[in-house]
Order: C-alpha cells, then sequence, then structure tokens
C-alpha cells in the first residue's frame, strides 16, 4: 500500500517476521555479557559533538561526513551518535569508574546514525552490540574481546566468518610509519596524482586509510608498501605477539592481514575485524581493537580501553543467508473461538484466564464467523484452540482441539487453564 510518507532513506522498519530474530541476538549478547562478567549501560543516544570530534578523529570519514550533527534550542551542537565506544569512555570518567576494580566491563546495544551511502548491510540508522574492557593494558583483555564476539557468533550458530587481525601501534611507532608509507606512495610510478581524490584529501591528514581504499587504482599503488606490522615499537610487537599466542592457544583461527587499518582514529595496537561472505562487499560483522589514548582525547586522565561492536542487522543478514534455524517464530499457545458473536465475552474471559496462568492466548475481535476463525487460528500457530459454542456455554465446558493431531476433547471450563498448561508442557517436552 503506498504511503504518503515512507521512513528515510537508510533507515527501515524491522516488522514481526523479522524482529523476533533480533529479540533472539540480543538475547544471546546479554548472556554472553552475563557469562563473561560485562554490565549493561544504556547511554544517551545524542552527545556533544565534541565528543566524537576528539574521541573518533576529526580527519575521520565518520567525523567529516556521516555523523547527524544539529544545534539544539539551546545553541549547542549536538550529534546522533555514530557509534558507542567514545560514550562508553565518556561515561567511565564521568561516573570516576577508575575507583572501581578495574577493568570495567561495559556493555550495551541500540540505535547508531551515520550518513552513509545506504546499500545491502548498510544503514544510515542501523544497531550495534557494543563491549567494552577499560582499565588494563594486558593483552589477555585483547584476547578475550575477540573471544567475546566470536562466542556470540558460535552461540547463534554462525560458521564460517573470517577473523582478521592486525596491529596499528602507537603513536611511539606511529609517525615514523605514516612517514616510510607517504614516501612510498611519493616515489611510486604515478606519486601521489595517481591516488583518487579520496585518498589525495587523507595523504598529509590520515594516510594509513589509503591501506583500506577499495579502488583498484590506490590498491595497485599501495601494494608492496611497508607494512605497520613491521615498524612497530618493541612495547606495540610485544603486545601483539601476546593476543596472537593467545589466539593460536585457545584455537581461534585468525588471519594476519597486515593491510587492515580501521576507520575511527582512536585504535592502538590491535586492530580487528571478523568477515562473513554472505555479507556481499559489506561484509564486516564486527569490528574492534584497543584505544589506550581515547580516554586522554576526550579530556580524561590516561584509560587504556579495548573492545569491539558487532551490527545486528549484518548478524541477522548472516543467519539468514547461513540458513540458520533460530526454531519458530514465537506464537500464542491457546486461540479461543466461538460460535457466535453472541459468545465474545466468554471468549475474551476464557483469554484473561489462560493469560492470567501463563498460557500465551489470542482471541478474534473482527466478528469473523467460526470457520474464519478457525482459519485464523491455524495462522496464528497456536498449538491449541478452545472453542466455545451455545452447549459448551449451557454445561460449563470447553472444547479443545489439539491442532498437531485434530483429536478434540471436551474438558470442564473451570479446568481449562490447568489442563492446557499440562498438555502445552507434554508438547514442549
Ligand atoms: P565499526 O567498524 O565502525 O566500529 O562498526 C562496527 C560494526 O558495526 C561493523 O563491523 C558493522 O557490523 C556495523 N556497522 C557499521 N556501520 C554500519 C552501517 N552503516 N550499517 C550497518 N551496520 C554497520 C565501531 O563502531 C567501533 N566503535 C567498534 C569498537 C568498539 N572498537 C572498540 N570498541
Amino acid at each position: 500500500m503506498e504511503t504518503a510518507i515512507k521512513a528515510p532513506r537508510g533507515t527501515r522498519d524491522v516488522l514481526g517476521d523479522e524482529s523476533w530474530k533480533w529479540a533472539h541476538v540480543l538475547d544471546v549478547c546479554r548472556d554472553v555479557a552475563r557469562d563473561f562478567g560485562y554490565s549493561e549501560v544504556l547511554l544517551p543516544i545524542f552527545e556533544h559533538t565534541e565528543l566524537f570530534c576528539r574521541g573518533i578523529g576529526d580527519a575521520t570519514d565518520v567525523v567529516e561526513k556521516e555523523m547527524y550533527t544539529f544545534i539544539d534550542k539551546g545553541d549547542r551542537s549536538i550529534t546522533l551518535r555514530p557509534e558507542l565506544t567514545a560514550s562508553m569512555a565518556r561515561s567511565y570518567l564521568e561516573h570516576d569508574m577508575r575507583r572501581a576494580p578495574q577493568p570495567v566491563k561495559l556493555w550495551s546495544a541500540g540505535p547508531m546514525f551515520r550518513y552513509e551511502r545506504p546499500q545491502k548491510g548498510r544503514y544510515r540508522q542501523f544497531w550495534q552490540t557494543d563491549f567494552e574492557i577499560l582499565g588494563v593494558q594486558d593483552p589477555m583483555a585483547d584476547l578475550e574481546t575477540i573471544d567475546t564476539s566470536m562466542e556470540i557468533y558460535r552461540r547463534l550458530g554462525l560458521t564460517n566468518l573470517q577473523v582478521l587481525i592486525n596491529s596499528v601501534g602507537c603513536p611511539k611507532c606511529r609517525p615514523a610509519y605514516r612517514d616510510a608509507l607517504k614516501r612510498f606512495i611519493e616515489s611510486g610510478p604515478g606519486g601521489l596524482e595517481a591516488l583518487c581524490e579520496t585518498c589525495r584529501g587523507r595523504f598529509d591528514r590520515n594516510p594509513l586509510r589509503i591501506l583500506d581504499c577499495k579502488k583498484l587504482a590506490c590498491k595497485e599503488i599501495t601494494e608492496g608498501a611497508p607494512a605497520i606490522l613491521d615498524s612497530l615499537c618493541d612495547e606495540c610487537a610485544a603486545h601483539f605477539e601476546d593476543v596472537t599466542r593467545g589466539l593460536e592457544r585457545i584455537g581461534a583461527d585468525a588471519r594476519l592481514d597486515k593491510r587492515l587499518v580501521r576507520g575511527l582514529d582512536y585504535y592502538t595496537k590491535t586492530a580487528f575485524e571478523i568477515l562473513a561472505g554472505e555479507l556481499g562487499s559489506q561484509n564486516a560483522v564486527c569490528g574492534g581493537g584497543r584505544y589506550d589514548n581515547l580516554a586522554e582525547a576526550i579530556g580524561g586522565p590516561s584509560v587504556p580501553g579495548v573492545g569491539f561492536a558487532s551490527g545486528i542487522e549484518r548478524i541477522v543478514i548472516t543467519l539468514e543467508g547461513q540458513g540458520v534455524f533460530l526454531g519458530d517464530k514465537p506464537h500464542v499457545d491457546v486461540y479461543v473461538v466461538t460460535a457466535s458473536n453472541g459468545l465474545a465475552l466468554e471468549a475474551a474471559a476464557l483469554a484473561h484466564e489462560l493469560r492470567a496462568s501463563g498460557i500465551a492466548a489470542d482471541t478474534d475481535y473482527a466478528g469473523r464467523g467460526m470457520k474464519a476463525q478457525m482459519k485464523q487460528a491455524a495462522a496464528s500457530g497456536a498449538a491449541f484452540v478452545c472453542i466455545i459454542g451455545e452447549d459448551e456455554a449451557a454445561s460449563g465446558t470447553v472444547s479443545v482441539k489439539n491442532m498437531s493431531d485434530g483429536e478434540q476433547r471436551s474438558i470442564a471450563r473451570n479446568e481449562a487453564a490447568s489442563k492446557l498448561a499440562l498438555w502445552r508442557e507434554e508438547r514442549n517436552r
């Protein structure tokens, strides 16, 4: 049906056929968070723009091109959050979580906003689940972070995911690498001019991102470029060694990708992504890494951190693409049908009683005939149908039809809730 006003480009309505899958994914995230010792935080959807400019970095695509920023009625510059890590660090500092035993492990989930070109798996409003470990530098926290994300996918039944890992160094070793990379590009056959326009703009401000450009020309230019992994300082190299040894030890199948750089400026040392073939060109189901200077960048003391975020839409696309069976779409246990409209009150009262006893129940409010109600009952997925006719109403009984074998029996009206609860249990056993 045409409507005059449609959802804005890059947003989508997640309807009933899909939303239960989201609920399942979020339930798994919540279970994993509990099992790994994370506590849930619910953070604002909008923040002061400055948080993202300083935290994510002015020269990133996210801050430069993709933020939903507006001036509010109090003349403040406000931005809809494009991600959660900067907000997590802000919250940690604001609530002085340094005073708590370290590390502090926080998780959250909710909508993020980026003004990107929409395509499969890429939206302007999308959901992330985000996990952060704040307050420790231990490489085992990086290892646990990767394992946490993989545990979510394991429990969901996803397979064939590719973990890519790299180190992006730190402010001690990165400047020398940036210079080496720039020299390499400048001295190439076409020099700086051979880069695409975006990468020419990145050359001075953010040359590492050139390694991530999808354009063929830029890929060719940076082929054979020096790898940051070969210019790490001793501390970063030892850290990376510990993380990769840890991954081997827990049997995680991670591949070193020397070209992996992340699109957000706060990363130091470990950077990783998890890819799923079902996603097409937007193939990252998860991204994360360490960010030891983020807290300082947003005006706090030095607080190391490591974490990841995974896109819920992309998880659901991958689940569907891999044909993972998630069980049946949730449905009511019982559908109450009446032989005539005059019995609607009886149906409403029975449905009320059943629900009060913990039995999910539904009934008809559209004045359908009995045949149409039975059709509706079948469509609802209910395992049992309670039928109330004139005879049943007069004799204080209900006819119960078992939808799986078609068997119908008459039971006392006042025993309906207890009997149905019993049958439902037997059926689910
Ligand atoms: P990110 O790589 O920008 O990292 O995003 C993480 C994940 O969010 C992506 O791998 C993808 O699954 C999903 N995602 C990103 N943009 C979109 C989009 N436009 N539409 C649909 N899904 C999207 C971060 O956001 C970091 N804050 C991750 C992190 C946490 N690093 C450390 N802690």
